[in-house]
């Protein structure tokens, strides 16, 4: 496991490597704040192309909530930094609209420097309220991913799609989002928006933070809808482990951005089928 020092002069870097104007290769950094290049590096980088990453923050037990709803704050202080810190490196940050009625987030950056990202609601029945706290206006661009007629306030973009039995496709939220601008993106939560893009193989890397705490029972980070029968099946991604103090971060590497980037998106692999 590394353990990471996030130091002021090592974030600067890393905020360089987002706007193009370092490389997080050189340089002389100590081994904990090279770790931390190497766990945000990779987020970062455009030089690749657009980066799309999944962040879930769980228990030791795999929770990302209790029964009741309460998931603040399931991650320790330096799991909340981490989460920011993705944030501050991408265009946009997605959530799905359960989290977002149930948790009411500001998707801002504030436990770090950097920018705040665009605010993005998968929100396919137009459930979500006019007065929601990530509609309001006076900050980033503000987006619903719709089916649904359903009009918005002015300043809101929407980016309407066809439903199928009540499913967007994953593919064309990224293509639609993308389209807009928003080229590299955070899916922040909850566990069944990052299973559809998991599933999808639309995630460049899937990032798992785990704090040391048992809830006991509640809503599971990721459930697929096409699970493995025998573990010689299992989805084994390339990981890299590192220590945040508070929590620990599972980095898991899916698919070779380059290799990716040269497909067009309709042409990516699902990761796995059901046998
Ligand atoms: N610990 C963490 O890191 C973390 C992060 C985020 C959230 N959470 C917790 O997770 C829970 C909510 O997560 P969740 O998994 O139940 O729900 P979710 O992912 O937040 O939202 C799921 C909903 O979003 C819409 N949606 C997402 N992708 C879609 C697609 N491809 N096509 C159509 N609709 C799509 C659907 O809305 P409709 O229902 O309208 O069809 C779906 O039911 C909350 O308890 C929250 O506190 C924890």
């Amino acid at each position: 496991m590394h353990a990471i020092d996030l130091t002021p002069r090592v974030w600067d870097r890393i905020l360089a490597v987002r706007d193009g104007k370092a490389c997080a290769c050189c340089g002389r950094f100590t081994p904990a704040e090279r770790a931390a290049l190497d766990l945000y590096g990779p987020v970062a980088r455009r030089d690749l192309g657009p980066v799309t990453v999944a962040q879930i923050g769980q228990s030791l037990d795999g929770r990302v909530a209790t029964s009741s709803g309460d998931a603040r704050d399931v991650s320790g202080p330096e799991g909340l930094a981490h989460l920011h810190r993705l944030r501050a490196l991408v265009d946009g940050v997605v959530i799905g609209v359960r989290t977002a009625l149930h948790d009411h987030p500001r998707l801002t950056v504030r436990l770090c420097s950097g920018h705040d990202p665009a605010r993005i609601v998968i929100d396919p029945q137009g459930r979500l309220p006019d007065d929601a706290l990530l509609l309001r206006p006076g900050g980033a661009r503000r987006v619903i991913v719709t089916a649904s007629d359903r009009p918005r306030a002015p300043g809101v973009e929407v980016l309407r799609l066809r439903a199928v039995e009540g499913r967007l496709d994953p593919v064309q939220i990224l293509e639609g989002l993308r389209e807009m601008g928003l080229g590299s993106l955070l899916i922040e939560g909850g566990g069944l928006t990052i299973t559809g893009f998991l599933e999808a193989g639309l995630l460049d890397r899937l990032q798992v933070s785990i704090a040391p705490l048992i809830i006991g029972a509640g809503p599971q980070g990721l459930t697929t809808r096409n699970p493995v029968e025998k573990l010689a099946d299992a989805l084994r991604p390339d990981t890299r482990v590192y220590g945040l103090g508070s929590d620990i971060v599972f980095d898991c590497g899916l698919g070779t951005r380059a290799e990716l980037a040269r497909r067009p998106l309709h042409e990516r692999p699902m990761i796995r089928h059901a046998h």
